[in-house]
């Protein structure tokens, strides 16, 4: 009964590496994949909304050739290896191996598959493969955000694999860091793990437990990071990631695949020599996440939207869901900035006031007309009634958390506007010094202290945030300031 819960919750739809519009795509390239919903029903018969055969991601074949270059530096030769999610069993061409045993829960993809003479395909959830001991753990493994992750599932697969590590799981971490702890317990006591797999698991603090687990056994790691996306329409920097179980000297080298597939040395997994930013608890100061109330599309609304749903200023509070639109030279957001680059402008930019006892008749209309199917959100779903989400407090300071280059847009709130989705707030007790918090801010090169979730794309964790406001609270104290106390 376990593996049946495994093989359906297993099969994934991994929408950062299918075709979107450009804009789409860069909402999409960090958290990269189609939502899996499942239910007992659909263990018996799958949903015809999976449409596996046009989700599934294969890798390009100058990747997999890549691929073998690279794992060559570390073995010549494989008497075994496993292809954890083998899809068509791309990863057996021009593999130096003895026997590949490919394991693919995909029926669809199983029958059209193509395992190289000297190996097999077998269509099962890899997860309850039997086999171990493999000389090498290969593939491009299923990626999907923890809650979109059937919990139960989640459950017994992380008491599994804690039970066999020895090791403590972060249950908010990817699909894919579960088959990399796999890999590595079904690859041999000397064997290697090689993965093409997201660069961000170097540094997320959800796989601090298995970054801790290969430190542990002092297995040297090579993390080569492409700078360039592989999957066609996705921006998720991806990297080839290789374990090598035979060695122990502990080391951890970086290195980057050009455009023309040259490998270059890194110093380290930031572009800063001091490294990646520190994750740190709150402080004094501190950044919260921007509000998530359901769906940005029902409770965040245009000037257009607002009027045309006869909601009153009353029905709803300002908020800035983004900073796109406002210029990088922008200081304060100002009556007259956010009526000039939100309202006008046409962007979200009134929250419903929805969590309020007292709601007025439009509000109450407008609730009532949206339509059920769009509010099956995992958040929806987990509020009673599904629109009444907990506020936030009003941010002193706004803070957008993805940026291009060199650091965030950061702006002084003088207006009260609600910090929603990647744009966070920055809060303190006190009123804190803002002119002074905003040019410390500003001059933080946040770009070469942060691991790039794209080419373009870059992104801090709030615990960083953290980490840079308490180094300005320990700043104002030194300097003897008020806002430190
Ligand atoms: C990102 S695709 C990679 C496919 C192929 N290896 C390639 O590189 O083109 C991941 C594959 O893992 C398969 N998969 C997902 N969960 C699985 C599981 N529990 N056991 C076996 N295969 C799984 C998916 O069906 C999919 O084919």
């Amino acid at each position: 009964m376990a593996c049946l819960f495994l093989e359906r919750i297993c099969i994934h739809l991994p929408s950062h590496k299918s075709k979107l519009s450009p804009r789409i795509a860069v909402a999409n390239q960090v958290f990269g994949y189609l939502f899996l919903r499942w239910s007992c029903a659909a263990m018996t018969q799958p949903r015809t909304a999976y449409e596996l055969s046009e989700s599934q991601v294969t890798t390009p074949k100058p990747v997999i050739s890549l691929f073998w270059r690279l794992t060559k530096q570390y073995r010549d030769h494989f008497t075994s290896v496993l292809d954890m999610g083998a899809g068509d069993c791309r990863f057996s061409t021009g593999g130096p191996f003895d026997r590949y045993v490919g394991v693919e829960i995909d029926r669809k993809r199983v029958a059209t598959a193509k395992p190289p003479a000297k190996g097999k395909i077998i269509h099962s959830c890899v997860f309850r493969h039997a086999a171990a001991d493999y000389d090498a753990c290969i593939g491009n493994p299923p990626y999907a955000r923890h809650h979109d992750i059937q919990t139960a599932w989640k459950e017994r697969t992380v008491a599994r694999l804690e039970r066999e590590m020895d090791v403590s799981l972060n249950k908010r971490c990817n699909l894919y860091i579960y088959f990399f702890c796999l890999g590595l317990l079904k690859s041999s006591q000397e064997g290697l793990v090689a993965l093409v797999i997201p660069y961000e698991w170097v540094s997320r603090p959800s796989a601090a437990a298995l970054r801790e687990y290969i430190q542990r056994h002092c297995w040297n790691v090579a993390v080569y990071r492409f700078q360039m996306p592989i999957f066609e329409g996705v921006m998720t920097t991806a990297s080839v990631s290789i374990v090598d179980k035979a060695r122990a000297e502990g080391r951890w080298n970086y290195y980057d695949i050009t455009p023309g597939y040259d490998v270059v040395k890194r110093e380290g997994i930031a572009d800063s020599r001091q490294g990646v930013l520190d994750y740190e608890k709150r402080g004094k100061i501190w950044g919260l996440r921007g509000l998530s109330p359901g769906s940005q599309k029902i409770f965040t609304l245009t000037e257009g939207e607002r009027v045309r749903n006869g909601l009153s200023k009353r029905d709803v509070v300002p908020c800035v869901p983004t900073l796109r639109s406002v210029p990088r030279v922008q200081r304060t957001l100002s009556r007259s900035t956010f009526e000039k680059h939100f309202v006008k402008a046409g962007q979200r930019c009134w929250l419903i006031r929805s969590y309020g006892e007292k709601r007025s008749d439009s509000l109450n209309a407008y609730l009532e007309s949206v339509p059920a199917k769009a509010r099956q959100t995992y958040t929806c779903k987990n509020q009673t009634p599904w629109f009444k989400y907990f506020p936030h407090p009003v941010p002193q300071i706004l803070f957008s958390s993805g940026f291009t280059e060199f650091g965030p847009k950061i702006l002084i709130n003088s207006i009260g506007a609600r910090a929603v989705g990647s744009v966070w707030g920055v809060h303190a007790v006190n009123k804190l010094p803002l002119r002074r918090l905003q040019t410390y801010l500003l001059k933080v090169n946040f770009e070469k202290q942060v691991v790039a979730h794209a080419k373009t794309l870059k992104k801090v964790e709030v615990k960083q945030l953290n980490a840079v406001l308490n180094a300005f609270v320990g700043r104002e104290r030194k300097n003897g300031r008020k806002s430190s106390r």
